[in-house]
C-alpha cells in the first residue's frame, strides 16, 4: 500500500540537523507536558525541593526517551519501519534516542547530588545499591545506566568486535529496559501516576519483541 513511498540513501548534513531540531523540539515539548502534571509550576521556586522535582521529571523524559528508542529499534530489526523510513535515517534515529535517554540519565542522577533530604555523593550515584534511598531499586537504575551506556558506545566498536558477539551484547538493552522499568516503578514517587506509561510502553516492547522471535529469518 506504502510501498511505493520514496526513500532517502543516505542522510545530509542538513537532514540530520531537522532530526535533531526536530527531537529536540520533542523532548522540549514533553518536559512542558509533563510539568503541570507533576505539580511542578506551583513549587518549582519553592528552592529546596527544586532538585528532587527534576529528579522526578528528567527521571520520566529518560524512561520515555529509552523506551522510545528500544520500541524503534525493535521497529528497526522487524523491519517494520523499512517501509516508511530508510535503514539510514532509522538508525540514527535510534542511536539518537540512545544519547538522549543517556543525557536526560545523567541529569537525573546528578540533580540526586543537589537533593536536601537524602545526602547522595558520587560514589553512592556510580556504586550500585550503595545509595541511601531504595539502594536495591535505586541501584538496578544504575545497573541499566551502565547497560544503556555500553550497548550505545558499542556501535562504534562493531567492526572490531564482530557482528555476533557485538548483537549477542546488544540483547542486554532487554535487561537495561527491565531495570530502568523496575526501578521506576518501585523507587519513584509518581509511579501510580505513571502507571499507564510504564504498562503501555512494556507492552508494546513485549509485544514486538515477541513478533521478532516469531517472524526470525
Ligand atoms: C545512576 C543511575 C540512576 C540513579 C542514581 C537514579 C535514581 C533515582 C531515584 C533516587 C529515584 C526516586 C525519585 C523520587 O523520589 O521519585 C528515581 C526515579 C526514577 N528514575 Fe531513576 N535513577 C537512575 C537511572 C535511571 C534510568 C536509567 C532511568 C530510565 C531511563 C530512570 C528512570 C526513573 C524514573 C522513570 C523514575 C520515577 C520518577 C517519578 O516517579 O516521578 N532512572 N531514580
Amino acid at each position: 500500500m506504502t510501498t511505493d513511498l520514496p526513500t532517502l540513501e543516505q542522510p545530509t548534513r542538513w537532514q540530520r540537523g531537522l532530526l535533531s531540531g526536530l527531537i529536540g523540539v520533542a523532548l522540549c515539548l514533553l518536559i512542558v507536558l509533563l510539568w503541570p502534571q507533576m505539580g511542578l509550576t506551583a513549587s518549582i521556586f519553592a528552592g529546596e525541593k527544586a532538585a528532587w522535582y527534576l529528579v522526578r521529571s528528567s527521571g520520566v523524559v529518560a524512561y520515555l526517551l529509552l523506551s522510545a528508542s528500544v520500541l524503534w529499534g525493535l521497529l528497526l530489526s522487524t523491519q517494520l519501519s523499512k517501509t516508511y523510513v530508510s535503514p539510514v535515517i532509522s538508525l540514527a534515529l535510534h542511536n539518537y534516542l540512545s544519547w538522549l535517554s543517556i543525557g536526560t540519565t545523567l541529569v537525573h542522577a546528578s540533580a540526586l547530588l543537589f537533593d536536601t533530604y537524602y545526602a547522595y555523593t558520587f560514589g553512592a550515584l556510580l556504586i550500585p545499591f550503595t545509595g541511601p534511598y531504595m539502594p536495591f531499586y535505586v541501584g538496578l537504575g544504575t545497573l541499566g545506566f551502565y547497560i544503556m551506556l555500553l550497548t550505545t558506545l558499542s556501535v562504534y566498536v562493531k567492526g572490531y568486535i564482530g557482528q555476533k558477539p557485538w548483537r549477542m551484547l546488544h540483547y542486554t538493552t532487554f535487561l537495561g529496559y527491565i531495570f530502568a522499568t523496575l526501578h521506576g516503578i518501585v523507587a519513584g514517587t509518581d509511579a501510580a501516576l505513571l502507571g499507564t506509561t510504564f504498562g503501555v510502553s512494556g507492552l508494546l516492547v513485549l509485544f514486538l519483541t515477541l513478533y521478532r522471535i516469531l517472524n526470525r529469518h
